[in-house]
């Protein structure tokens, strides 16, 4: 994944310092070449000797005395990439006016490679209009941001601040590293997980999926810098905070969600396992239990039909097809009739597991994908190439 990538991983003063350990240990594993500027105030949370074990390097604290002659140059000219995580309001506000009074600020005045910066810090601090517009004037020269989630915080706040889990920030360094903001500038939707129907207040009908593929399409378009919307039924997986996400229940709102949003779409990743039957009567009190019993199914609409219907010039459907036997062959044949511009055949025998295999199918070609779920979802869209869709909409 960053496999001799040259990561330089900056951690500030904040109390999610001691989290960015857990980081410098995924970014070793995933191969990357790991050094790490610490600051002062870092020290204070976490300490210098646990990133200079776990990185396999000198850990890199100060202007002056350091490993190297000229730190802050060496390691601007080193990085092929740059995360600031842990990011305080404070750095945040040095490297936006170009201040360079230590290591970390000095450094990024001399940086010269993609910068993703982690903020993580009260609730208070983070909506201060000068952190805002910091942020906002970096946005503007370039600079990745990371959204802090929310929950509860350290300083006992609830809200808007925390420091992502890290694996999403592994995420974010892989996909940009490879493939920039590829779609920047394109909305796409996105479609997930299990719609259920029901057949008293009790029970209801549906299907295995568990929306991780959907979900992991989802992330990788907007880490390639998309408007992304994600419309989820059931899930078993967790839904990124970061993603704009409306639910549908059943087959009935997954239409409703698609047919409002559809319309501003460029891509349409229709990944989502809605059901094709429904009970002829949905019973508002519980069955009671009786003999045996035999339920009347009726059809629900074809949603992803429905849209191709509604589609434009300029925009672009992908769907899948969920298949026990046969899966190129079902995948080409749904192709065709559905008039879809892409389908992924899906193995079944894969659902709701981490690891996926697929064949992407588009008239002219196929593709075998096998892997994690997000890597493949990065293949997937690195396949549909945004430069095809016109503004024609
Ligand atoms: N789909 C849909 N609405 C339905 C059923 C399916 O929008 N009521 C969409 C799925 O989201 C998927 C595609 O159609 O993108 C193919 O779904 P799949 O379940 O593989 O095939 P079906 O069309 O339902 O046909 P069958 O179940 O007979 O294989």
């Amino acid at each position: 994944m960053l496999r001799n990538r040259k990561i330089l991983l900056a951690v500030s003063g904040g109390i999610a310092a001691y989290k960015a350990i857990e980081l410098c240990s995924m970014l070793k594993k995933s191969g990357a070449q790991v050094k790490v500027i610490f600051t002062e105030n870092a020290g204070k949370f976490a300490s210098e000797l646990t990133f200079e074990v776990i990185s396999q390097n000198k850990v890199y604290s100060s202007l002056w005395n350091a490993a190297v002659p000229i730190p802050h140059i060496e390691l601007a000219d080193w990085a092929d990439m740059i995360v600031i995580a842990p990011a305080t309001a404070n750095v945040i506000a040095k490297i936006a006016q170009g201040i360079g009074d230590d290591l970390l600020s000095s450094t990024m005045l001399a940086a010269h490679s993609p910068v993703l910066i982690v903020p993580a810090m009260n609730i208070n601090m983070y909506n201060n209009a000068a952190t805002a517009a910091n942020i906002e004037l970096l946005r503007t020269r370039g600079f990745l941001f990371m959204e802090p989630e929310c929950g509860m915080l350290a300083c006992g706040y609830q809200g808007k601040g925390r420091y992502p889990a890290n694996q999403e920030i592994l995420y974010y360094l892989m996909t940009y590293l490879k493939h920039g903001l590829a779609w920047k500038g394109k909305k796409v939707l996105v479609t997930a997980g299990a719609c259920r129907e029901d057949i008293d207040p009790m029970r209801f009908i549906t299907n295995h999926s568990t929306g991780k593929m959907g979900i992991a399409l989802a992330r990788a378009a907007h880490i390639l810098g998309a408007e992304v919307t994600l419309i989820a039924a059931h899930v078993t997986a967790s839904l990124p905070e970061y993603i704009n996400t409306i639910r549908a229940y059943n087959a009935e709102e997954m239409l409703a969600a698609c047919t409002k949003e559809f319309p501003e779409t460029d891509l349409l990743i229709m990944n989502a396992a809605v059901s094709d039957y429904k009970p002829a009567i949905t019973q508002t009190e519980k069955i009671k239990k009786a003999g045996n019993l035999t339920l009347e199914l009726h059809r629900t609409v074809d949603v992803l039909s429905a849209l191709v219907k509604m589609k434009k010039p300029g925009q672009l459907i992908c769907g899948f097809a969920a298949e026990s036997q046969d899966i190129v062959a079902g995948g080409k044949a749904k192709l065709v009739k559905k008039n879809l511009d892409y389908i992924v055949a899906n193995d079944l025998r894969v659902a709701g597991a981490d690891l996926t295999s697929c064949t992407f199918i588009s008239p002219e070609s196929q593709i075998d994908m096998i892997g994690e779920k997000y890597p493949v979802a990065l293949q997937i869209l690195d396949f549909i190439s945004p430069d095809i869709i016109k503004d024609e909409k």
